[in-house]
């Protein structure tokens, strides 16, 4: 399918990229493509970036029927533009959609999509260290209707925003407190997409987590809570004698595309990896006994985010004297060196923007 595009003639002053924070701003242009029972994606084009005139009845904002991705696109200190294993996300999308009752899309348009747009809005990713371009591919649901059903008509749009750290301690450890009241997605849900309700169910939890000074929510199973599920903004692994051990993906739980690259390259250099239901009492009779080295989450946003304090049911335990560890350095060190160019490739990983 062709991609049309509409420049814009009113450019955007951009922000202050050292300044950027997460989120707060987007670029001169997005992506657009509508979904039409019996006729398919049709209408692919790059627009100037503007507001969307929605009916009221719309069915995303009643049902949610939605889904995102997020992925990023970094600036070398070589000029050069890379993303990080785009095709993931866009088959991710893809799985997201089928649980959604969204239709599939064509992957590989979607990573041509993406290079397209970020490519024309190259100016807007900033160069410093430990910022991107932060891309977000989203489906929303278009019909209007208040029945519950699958819409007939979608909308899916690509936009994107200059980002500095997601967390404000950056690659410092952040302080996680363990949910035990709330659960944020059961097995046969959809806690392994990325769709807007997962997100939604977990604002109540962080809001508290919040309140009482920790950075996120570590969320446990929804059945027993006794097993480690994941953040909700990125996933989660620990180093237990030197052991790297995160929970097996068993449905409720995100399948990070970062968890994956964080495995891949740890396995590859010689670091025993595990996925396995993995306790909360077990990591903490670990770290208890001196026995847990390290924890650290893995997400697109949140990169790899060390943590330095756990509290669970009142009790706190500080991870690694509240430092980052070896090993969380060496992933975050490895990852964001492929990402910015600055170390070589050897697993294929990187896709360059022309
Ligand atoms: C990401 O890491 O890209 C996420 O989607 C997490 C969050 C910002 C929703």
């Amino acid at each position: 399918m062709e991609i049309k595009v509409e420049l814009t003639k009113h450019p955007k002053q951009k922000p202050d990229m050292n300044h950027l924070g997460f989120g707060n701003y987007y670029t001169d242009h997005m992506f657009e493509m509508d979904y039409t029972e019996g006729i398919g994606w049709h209408d692919a084009r790059i627009v100037p970036y503007h507001s969307l005139e929605m009916d009221p009845a719309s069915m995303v904002l009643h049902y949610g029927q939605s889904t995102f991705e997020g992925l990023k696109a970094y600036r070398g200190q070589d000029g050069t533009i890379r993303l990080f294993r785009p095709e993931k996300n866009m088959e991710r999308l893809n799985i997201s959609n089928q649980r959604l009752v969204i239709p599939q899309f064509d992957a590989e348009f979607g990573v041509e999509a993406i290079k397209k747009l970020v490519s024309i809005d190259r100016d807007w990713i900033p160069e410093g260290e430990g910022t991107s371009l932060y891309i977000r591919p989203f489906i929303i649901a278009t019909d209007v209707h208040v029945g519950v059903h699958p819409s007939k008509t979608y909308k899916f749009m690509i936009i994107l925003s200059p980002v500095g750290s997601y967390y404000k301690e950056g690659i410092n450890p952040v302080r996680i407190y363990v949910e035990d009241e709330y659960c944020r997605a059961v097995r046969g849900g959809m806690g392994f997409t990325k769709t807007a309700g997962n997100y939604a169910a977990s604002l109540i939890a962080q809001e508290t987590a919040e309140e009482r000074g920790y950075t996120q929510v570590l969320w446990l199973d929804g059945v027993s809570k006794t097993y480690v599920e994941e953040v909700g903004t990125m996933n989660i692994m620990f180093v237990i004698d030197g052991e790297v051990i995160t929970p097996e993906l068993n449905g409720s739980i995100l399948s990070g595309i970062t968890r994956r690259s964080a495995l891949e390259l740890l396995k590859d250099k010689g670091y025993k990896v595990t996925e396995r239901k993995i306790s909360i009492q077990e990591v903490f009779d670990a770290a208890k006994a001196g026995r847990l080295n390290e924890v650290f989450g893995t997400g697109t946003a949140a990169v790899i985010s060390p943590v330095g304090e756990l509290m669970w049911e009142g009790e706190t335990v500080i991870i690694n004297n509240g430092q980052i560890g070896p090993i969380s350095h060496l992933v975050y060190d490895t990852i964001t060196g492929i990402q910015s160019g600055k170390l070589k490739d050897p697993y294929g990983w990187v896709t360059v923007i022309d």
